[in-house]
């Protein structure tokens, strides 16, 4: 009787033991595929969002792409929408997402540029230099995003989290570029720069 108690008890912690395994095992082996497929559901199947607010993907720089998922898996960058689908990858999965959007072409979605503020939004970004850290194509490089072709509604939001400091992880040398410019000044920036 004892035995088979002990026989039991030891199984019971190779069972344990098993499911603390199988779920880190599981973690890595989403196939990428199915983890395009989670991401597209906000960002769009082709990487050009095709919600209000939430950012396209298509032709971001892969270094950018990288690095803020790994900000936002280790919740530094923190968007709560995202955490689920975040949390669990691996490095190597990030590193194919990245890449994978990295490839993609990138098309305006949302609303056009209102060609009323583009001349404004273009005096603007050459005094504020945007081009010295973004590229003068707008198409980013290592850490700088692509600003070109993005959603100008995601552009407005973001510029104004990081002039009022609420962008979760920010990299504070973009502070000083919208330091003091008003919110028409910011709508004419993401006007002139989603339209390149
Ligand atoms: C439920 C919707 C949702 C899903 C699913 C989702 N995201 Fe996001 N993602 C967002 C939102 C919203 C933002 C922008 C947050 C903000 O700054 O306001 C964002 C931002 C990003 C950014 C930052 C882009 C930039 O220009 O700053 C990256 C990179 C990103 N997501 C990658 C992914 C990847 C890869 C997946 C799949 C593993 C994914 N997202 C799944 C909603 C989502
Ligand atoms: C000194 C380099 C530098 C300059 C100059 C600069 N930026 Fe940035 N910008 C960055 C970096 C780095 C980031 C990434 C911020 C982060 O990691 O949170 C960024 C992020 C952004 C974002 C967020 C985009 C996204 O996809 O989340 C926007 C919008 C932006 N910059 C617009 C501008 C505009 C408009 C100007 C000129 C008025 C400008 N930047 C000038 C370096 C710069």
């Amino acid at each position: 009787m004892i035995g088979a108690v002990a026989f039991w008890r030891s199984l019971a912690f190779s069972l344990a033991t098993v499911a603390v395994c199988v779920p880190r095992a599981g973690a890595q082996a989403v196939p990428l595929a199915e983890r395009i497929e989670q991401c597209g559901g906000c960002h769009g199947a082709d990487g050009n969002s095709p919600i209000e607010k939430i950012p396209s993907l298509a032709g971001q720089p892969e270094f950018f792409l990288l690095n803020q998922l790994f900000l936002m898996r280790e919740g530094v960058r923190l968007i709560e929408p995202m955490t689920p689908f975040v949390k669990s990858l691996a490095d190597g999965e990030m590193a194919a997402l990245a890449k994978h959007y990295a490839g993609l072409q990138p098309k305006l979605t949302g609303a056009g540029p209102d060609p009323a503020v583009l001349a404004r939004g273009a005096e603007l970004a050459a005094a504020r230099r945007c081009a010295s850290c973004h590229l003068p194509s707008l198409a980013g490089q290592e850490q700088m995003p692509r600003l070109a072709k993005q959603r100008i509604d995601y552009l407005i939001h973001a510029l104004t989290d990081i002039r009022d400091s609420r962008r979760s992880g920010a990299d504070t040398v973009m502070s000083a570029s919208v330091v003091a410019l008003s919110d028409a000044d910011l709508a004419a920036l993401a006007n002139y720069a989603a339209s390149k």
